[in-house]
């Protein structure tokens, strides 16, 4: 049975029946998580959706605190807002409101009657389309029309999007990058985890397929003129901690949405910010007191192949 089916067995929540319910969860779930490990999980009640992590879907080595699952959940939990918005609901939300159940990581209520602006529904028709890079990228420079967009899209969510255009910070982004996918790549404990994420031929509801282009980027080429092919984009909050986590995987999923209302392709540079060290001294090189939690790299690409997901998980109410 597919996600309808499954979700029309615990009803609908906010005032929606168990088949409109059903379409927000799967446009949800539609979010970019690591190794597509789609880390979350529901639970529909007639007042409220709680969107919690999924403690089993965590990747111990690439990510032993959980930050990226939450950036994950983030992300999901702002195609969720939008979902809502579209569907005519004004959703008010609570972030992490447990500190002994930090793994709820959202409530989503009904907040009254709303209508789409126009840009927000230009970024709801983009969750289907919006695709992780995994190709080259082509050497047209992104507009400053596109640029602004996406600042805003990360600033109107609590985050900074910060461009990084000078070539001395460019080659040197370039070295750390090789040098964490280095170190991660020489450790058996990560090569494991990667290898059980992704190359699947296709079978499997989650993780990355070999079809939608390998697990990582080549890291950054140093000395790029600066205005030619993609953009270097690091996304930051305040501090590291799970709320800030969670708004950072909502400014994410706003920026990647922007992008590809945009025409742009967007890309994961993560072992920067996955490398504890390397993420100090990302954050040292831009100059900033805030900790990378992102980095991203935006451009000109043709899109590749969707990658599949798993009917969303939903416990009783
Ligand atoms: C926090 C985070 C880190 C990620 N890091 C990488 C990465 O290093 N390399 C990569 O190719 N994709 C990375 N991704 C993208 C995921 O692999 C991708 O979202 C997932 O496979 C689902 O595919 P989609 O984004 O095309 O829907 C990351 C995603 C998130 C949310």
């Amino acid at each position: 049975m597919d996600a309808t089916g499954r979700t029309e067995r615990f009803g609908g929540a906010l005032g929606l029946d168990a088949r409109a319910t059903a379409g927000l969860l799967v446009l949800a779930t539609r979010a970019p998580s690591l190794h597509n490990s789609q880390p979350w999980r529901f639970r529909l009640c007639p007042d409220r959706i709680e969107l919690r992590a999924d403690a089993c879907r965590r990747l111990p080595v690439a990510d032993p605190t959980g930050r990226e699952q939450r950036i994950g959940c983030g992300a999901a939990l702002y195609t969720l807002r939008l979902a809502l918005v579209g569907a005519g609901i004004r959703p008010i939300v609570t972030r992490v409101p447990d500190a002994r159940d930090p793994d709820l990581v959202a409530v989503v209520r009904r907040g009254g009657t709303v209508r789409a602006s126009a840009e927000q529904q230009r970024l709801l028709d983009a969750v289907p389309r919006r695709r992780t890079h995994r190709r080259p990228f082509r050497e047209t420079p992104v507009p400053g029309t596109a640029r602004s967009a996406l600042c805003r899209a990360a600033f109107e969510e609590g985050a900074w999007l910060q461009l990084v255009t000078e070539p001395a910070e460019l080659v040197q982004l370039g070295t750390l990058a090789r040098e964490a996918h280095t170190r991660q790549a020489r450790d058996p404990a990560f090569a494991a985890e990667v290898a059980a994420w992704t190359g699947d031929a296709g079978v499997r509801d989650d993780g990355v397929p070999a079809s939608a282009g390998g697990p990582r980027p080549a890291p950054v080429r140093p000395g790029r003129a600066p205005g030619n092919g993609p953009l270097i984009g690091v996304l930051s909050v305040h501090v590291d901690g799970p709320r800030e986590d969670l708004r950072a995987g909502e400014a994410l999923q706003r920026v990647l949405l922007t992008a590809t209302a945009e025409g742009l392709a967007a890309s994961f540079l993560s072992p920067l910010v996955e490398v504890p060290d390397v993420r100090d001294r990302v954050r040292r090189l831009l100059g900033g007191t805030r900790p990378p939690q992102v980095v991203l790299r935006l451009g000109h690409g043709a899109a590749g192949p969707a990658t599949p997901r798993r009917a969303p998980v939903v416990e009783p109410g």
